[in-house]
């Protein structure tokens, strides 16, 4: 049955929510589920902006065929051709033969890879084109890398609403309201939205800044992303957190402690480091065990404060895996302009920190305080002096 809301007068949010899922695109945990946001704006011409996942595809043709009555579907913008947002494409094309399919080139040709299209009968834009649909127009903006090479935005002249892809969504499942402003955004909305950013499309900064100059040009009045709430007040607010974080800067200032113990030295060390932090006059400290933390929130934890530490045992002769995988991750993601210390264990042959240094000060920018600390087994006395000695310097940094 149908599931509609207005957004404007005649455009609709038509899409669905998946709290089922477990890993959205088999990486990312989405207990709260995640939407997949279609909208139909409903001109001389009918234009659908995006399908939707197969997993939300029987409420999104439900609510097409809902507002359509017995109007035809005239166009279809494919404005990202990831699967989450294209899977229905070939089934839309069998129920609407005749829509017309607005696309670069680009999507135009994954659409023929995805689902066989005959990518000739395209309508293909470029970037800077227009299309009328009646009172509206509608501008296509490339936003290539945000978060495929194919992406772009369309801006609706007319009521200044920006479609923007995947740019400004989050995980969770919408419910009750689809807008920001309907609810508390910086209390259950910011952290999944950080850790959507920086996972998804993290790894794209420039480009996302790219992306965020033209829409600066843009006057605003609502901001339709394919993920989580559409956006009708106080944008720049969240735009800035874009700013930032494509900037690749700290959010807050803050020391984030990571820690991989097998039998809980390490976590000891840590966690002494952390308490001496404190004491020193550090007010933002927060303590994860990397080996049950989510690696994707690992991530964006990181990303979000200004000083990490990293607190791993040595195993095989290398740094404990989970520890590993996350400095990857954060390499991967372009991690940089952060400072960092490091604590290492090791039994018989402590190797990690040697290690992860060398990873970590490879990254721009990544400047490390200290010395690395050693754990030989489990902290003693001296342990604990370059403990406390450490925190000591992070703190004078910190403080600084
Ligand atoms: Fe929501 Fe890049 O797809």
């Amino acid at each position: 049955m149908h599931n509609t809301v207005a957004v404007h007068n005649d455009l609709f949010y038509i899409g669905g929510n998946d709290r089922r899922i477990s890993l959205f695109e088999s990486a990312y945990p989405v207990p709260r589920g995640v939407s997949y946001n279609s909208y139909l704006l409903l001109d001389e011409k009918t234009v659908l902006f995006d399908t939707v996942d197969l997993a939300v595809s029987e409420v999104f043709f439900d609510n097409l065929a809902f507002l359509l009555k017995d109007r035809p579907l005239d166009c279809v913008v494919i404005h990202h051709m990831e699967p989450d947002h294209s899977d229905s494409f070939a089934r839309l094309l069998e129920k609407y033969p005749n829509v017309r399919v607005i696309a670069n080139q680009k999507t135009a040709q994954m659409l023929s890879n995805y689902y066989g299209f005959d990518s000739s009968r395209a309508h293909v834009v470029k970037e800077g084109d227009t299309f009328s649909s009646g009172k509206h127009t509608l501008r296509f903006v490339f936003a290539p890398m945000v978060h495929w090479p194919e992406v772009m935005f369309t801006y609706d002249e007319t009521s200044q609403t920006l479609f923007s892809a995947d740019a400004f969504g989050t995980f969770g499942a919408l419910g009750g309201s689809i807008f920001a402003d309907e609810v508390n955004f910086e209390r259950d909305w910011l952290d999944d939205a950080r850790r959507y950013y920086l996972n998804i499309v993290g790894k794209y900064g420039v480009q996302v800044q790219n992306a965020l100059k033209k829409a600066a040009g843009l006057k605003i009045s609502a901001v339709c992303p394919l993920h989580g709430p559409v956006w009708r007040k106080d944008f720049d607010r969240f735009l800035a957190k874009y700013s930032v974080w494509s900037g690749y800067q700290p959010e807050e200032k803050g020391v984030v402690v990571f820690y991989a113990s097998v039998y809980g030295h390490t976590q000891n060390a840590a966690e002494i480091l952390a308490t001496e932090l404190v004491k020193a006059g550090v007010k933002q400290v927060k303590t994860y065990d990397v080996s049950v933390t989510h690696v994707s929130e690992l991530l964006s934890e990181a990303f979000r404060y200004s000083h990490a530490v990293f607190a791993a045992t040595t195993y095989n002769n290398a740094i404990f895996p989970s520890m590993e995988n996350l400095l990857r991750e954060l390499q991967s993601h372009g991690f940089k302009n952060r400072k960092f210390a490091v604590i290492e264990n090791g039994s018989w042959a402590a190797q990690s920190g040697g290690l992860m240094q060398a990873i970590l000060t490879a990254m721009p920018n990544v400047t490390q305080i200290g010395e690395k600390a050693t754990v030989l087994s489990a902290v003693n006395a001296n342990s604990r002096a370059s403990l406390e000695a450490l925190a000591g310097e992070i703190a004078k940094d910190f403080l600084a």
